[in-house]
């Protein structure tokens, strides 16, 4: 059964447009509600195409005033008008021509915040995926390339600032107490990177000189009074910038680089050419508003969008399903920058972990897609963490098979050969089989298939031949729309360890399939054979975790612990050590359901311990390892018949013993964490701050007398707003005195409440409060007047993250937290239907629930899918995961 509306796009009807946009003239006069818009196109008709062949041009939510081809208006009956299409009949035999069209639009009730809109005030625009066709009416494509002039008309006093794409070319009055600019962008680009902005902001500059001497202003602007907040973001950009010149050779290529920051924005920011438009949380921060979390994701971003420039905008997607094209290479161009900022085995870490938090469900529920889908019906649910992340992955494969050097001149040759273009995953591909001289064409199931592969291993050793056998068979789930699926190209880098901790060299084994270091697994099963291994080793497998798969491999805890204390990969350390604890909670957690959950154990944290107090290991590297897996990551593992109170019962268990068993050096750790008076936001000493909250915390569930008060004082003591906030959430969540949890929110409150970002924080915290109660909580929250329901960061910061962040909350066995959501859902989606649907994919999981609250879930689902009047968007999403 479908309900939805919206018809379903294939891939494979792709066909290239029969007119071309080659420059596009914008004339945009800014007004609350009635904006004019007048477009002058210059029209070319490909080769081959009939001229009687109509044009077709893209509008939402927009007022036709009127329509003029070659300078001559047109009638009524000349063109045909629908919601979504304006359609130009008969247009001139000649191969170009001019299409002049006046609209009228309204930015005060575009509550979408999709195209042109208002953000305290401000003028801004969205327009990836489909946003320019809410602006104007036009061949709202990513493969339709133009040059764009923009003159940008406003009131002078309201309006002062006017940015535009590219380079700035002229303003100056006219009259009325009105101003003008015009921008110019030389760089043929699709609809999707257009942007303007109209405002009262202030701004912080800097010159910047490329590596072949361009001078190029750059700018960051932002609400009224925040320019003080906005130096780290343009410390980041700077960086960002120099590091594209020495890592990939690549330059900026205007005389300006604008970054604009607004507080209502739908994703996390837009990478526009030469005007960046952000949500405001990834630019401003300082030591009193924002966490070492917000610095590192405000560097990433505000890298990410940068990087986008070569990968995006200089060359672009041919349609949207070749989404992954630009942004699982920008993922991947922007964790290398991280890794290069701060620590790479850490941030190497973090990276795994949000892939396996956000995209394996995602991979393993209804909703799972490959990374170049082959349809949608809606294009904005296909920013996902599969195109994103797992995007990522794959290019970071491909950068492993090929090595360094070769990747390299991949990378060149895909900018040699494309720049300019609108271009799709086969051609990248084809660049790396050429520079690396290789076939690629199994790796490319990494695109088309989706669903996260199972390696399932076993190994044996003969201990009078001293030889060791490794079997791997490969496994890809069936996901929907896939049952059949052929096995893959999947790279392992792996070694072998000795009792005594000594890594056997394999790269010297001669068996098939290892080049480089790097196993190649390409069938569905095959073993591979060592000889002469001096004693039964050993075995870390998907080192660095070289493919984004799940390991299937019984180790037992002696060697998990050996593994977590000896390997000499980062990540290896941490997956065996997060396996372990895996093992242990849910044992735990399975006992829970009939009664206590079971102790932890002793081995287990004993290595903890030994962690906890190795002080030759970074601070950071410490706090991942003793991070032990979240409760939905759990809940993902078990994925059938899940029990979130149950996986809750024993998470809390193991955290107290841990805590327990590090009681006593928590005094010596804390000691030894030295920290400067003066904040400094950079990796080492965010690493010391965040050892030290992972600490407390433990001793604070382990109610650790020493731990409870500690808390209390380092939130009040706090120099910080990391410290300051970790405090807060672990006293908000965990500690027993409800005076003191009462007392700290209060003085939160109070303290920040007139910063919305910090304030998101307030709301954040108390809707991920373990267990039911937060759903009256959150609940009560919403009533308040400094919740909004139009401003997403809010949304988020409340309903949003009580969804995705809260298993005992939003699971509430009566099914409240359900009909809690789904009741904002349905709400939201009258407004913003973009939002709206992506927090509805938080039910995504539904289905590996246990029967009562599966049962519940479903029908609060069914429920809304039964209002009519749904968005595209989330109808979209309702269907893939009821009628799956
Ligand atoms: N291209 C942006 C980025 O990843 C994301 C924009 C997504 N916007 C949307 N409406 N789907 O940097
Ligand atoms: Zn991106």
């Amino acid at each position: 059964m479908r309900t939805s509306q919206g018809q379903a796009i294939h891939l494979k009807d792709y066909q290239a447009p029969e007119y071309r946009v080659v420059t596009v003239d914008l004339d945009i006069h800014l007004h609350k509600t009635q904006t004019y818009v007048k477009s002058k196109m210059l029209l070319v008709r490909a080769k081959g195409v009939d001229p009687t062949i109509p044009v077709k041009l893209n509008g939402d939510e927009l007022k036709l005033l009127s329509v003029s081809v070659d300078g001559k208006e047109l009638d009524e009956r000349d063109y045909q008008l629908t919601p979504t299409m304006l359609t130009l009949g008969k247009v001139p035999k000649k191969k170009k021509f001019e299409v002049e069209i006046e609209t009228e639009i309204n930015p005060d009730t575009n509550t979408k915040l999709m195209g042109l809109y208002r953000s305290s005030g401000n003028y801004c625009t969205q327009c990836e995926a489909e946003g320019f066709r809410r602006i104007t009416f036009f061949p709202d494509r990513p493969d339709i390339l133009a040059v764009y002039t923009t003159r940008i008309e406003a009131d002078k006093k309201d309006v002062p600032i006017l940015l535009g794409n590219g380079n700035p070319v002229k303003k100056g009055a006219v009259g009325k107490g009105r101003h003008y600019a015009i921008w110019h962008d030389p760089h043929p680009k699709p609809s999707y990177l257009f942007a303007l902005v109209g405002g009262n902001l202030d701004s912080i500059h800097k010159n910047f000189r490329t590596a072949s001497g361009r001078k190029v202003k750059l700018g960051i602007y932002v609400e009224k009074g925040k320019q003080n907040s906005a130096d780290y973001a343009m410390d980041s950009l700077v960086r960002s910038m120099r590091w594209d010149e020495e890592v990939f050779g690549l330059e900026y290529d205007l005389d300006v680089f604008n970054i604009v920051a607004v507080s209502d924005f739908n994703m996390g920011a837009m990478e526009n050419k030469g005007l960046n438009i952000f949500n405001d949380k990834y630019v401003l921060a300082n030591h009193d508003t924002a966490t070492d979390t917000d610095y590192a994701n405000i560097e990433a971003i505000i890298a990410h969008e940068y990087f986008h420039n070569w990968t995006g905008n200089r060359i672009t997607c041919r349609d949207w399903f070749q989404l992954c094209l630009k942004e699982g290479l920008t993922v991947f161009r922007d964790q290398e920058f991280s890794s290069d900022q701060r620590s790479r085995g850490v941030k190497r870490i973090e990276d795994v972990r949000r892939l396996k938090s956000s995209q394996f469900p995602e991979d393993a529920g209804p909703l799972a897609h490959p990374v170049r889908p082959e349809s949608y019906v809606e294009i904005n649910n296909f920013y996902t963490a599969t195109v994103y992340e797992k995007g990522a992955e794959i290019v970071r494969m491909i950068a492993t098979v090929l090595g360094e050097q070769k990747f390299r001149k991949g990378m060149d040759l895909y900018f040699k050969r494309h720049d300019g273009e609108a271009a799709t995953i086969e051609q990248f591909i084809d660049c790396f089989e050429k520079a690396g001289k290789v076939d690629l064409t199994q790796f490319a199931l990494w695109y088309s298939q989706a669903g996260t592969p199972l390696l399932n291993v076993v190994a044996k050793y003969e201990n009078s031949a001293k030889r060791l056998e490794i079997e791997f068979e490969q496994f890809q789930r069936p996901t929907s729309g896939q049952r059949r699926k052929a096995p893959m190209l999947i790279p392992q880098a792996i070694a072998l360890f000795g009792k005594d901790g000594s890594e056997i060299p394999v790269t010297s084994t001669k068996t098939a399939g290892i080049e480089n270091g790097i196993l190649h697994l390409t069938k569905r099963s095959q073993k591979l054979i060592f000889n002469d291994v001096p004693e039964r080793p050993i075995i870390s497998l998907n080192r660095g975790f070289t493919a984004p798969i799940e390991v299937n491999y019984r180790q037992s805890s002696n060697e998990l612990a050996f593994l977590a204390l000896n390997e000499t990969d980062g990540f290896s350390r941490w997956q065996a050590f997060q396996t372990y604890a895996s093992r242990t909670i849910i044992r735990g957690a399975k006992a829970a359901k009939s009664g206590e959950p079971v102790n932890a154990e002793d081995l287990f944290l004993e290595v903890g311990k030994k962690i906890a107090e190795a002080d030759e290991l970074e601070p950071a590297f410490r706090a991942t390892m003793l991070t032990v897996p979240g409760e939905g990551d759990l809940a993902q593992m078990i994925g059938k018949n899940v029990d979130p109170e149950a996986i809750h019962k024993s998470w809390m268990k193991h955290c107290a013993q841990l805590g327990k068993a590090i009681k006593d050096i928590q005094g010596p750790i804390l000691k030894g964490l030295t920290i400067e008076d003066k904040f400094k936001p950079d990796a080492l000493s965010a690493g010391k701050r965040s050892l030290r909250s992972t600490i407390l915390k433990l001793g604070v569930i382990a109610r650790a007398p020493e731990a409870l008060s500690e808390i209390e004082t380092m939130y009040f003591d706090a120099n910080n707003m990391t410290d300051k906030f970790n405090a807060l959430a672990t006293i908000v969540h965990y500690h027993p005195s409800r005076d003191l949890r009462e007392k700290v929110l209060e003085d939160f409150y109070q303290k920040y409440h007139l910063n919305h970002i910090v304030l998101d924080k307030w709301f954040a915290v108390q809707a991920t409060k373990p267990g039911k109660s937060a759903v009256a909580t959150v609940k009560r929250l919403t009533r308040r007047k400094d919740f909004s329901f139009s401003n997403p960061n809010r949304l988020r910061s409340l309903i949003g993250v009580f969804a995705t962040s809260n298993p005992t909350g939003f699971n509430a066995d009566n099914g409240r937290g359900y009909k809690l959501v789904a009741d904002v859902i349905r709400r939201l989606d009258n407004s913003n239907p973009q939002v709206a649907a992506r927090m509805l994919t938080a039910f995504r999981s539904f289905n590996s629930l246990e029967p009562g609250r599966r049962t519940l879930a479903q029908d609060y689902l069914k429920e809304l899918q039964r209002q009519d009047k749904l968005s595209n968007d989330v109808s979209d999403i309702l269907d893939r995961m009821l009628n799956r």
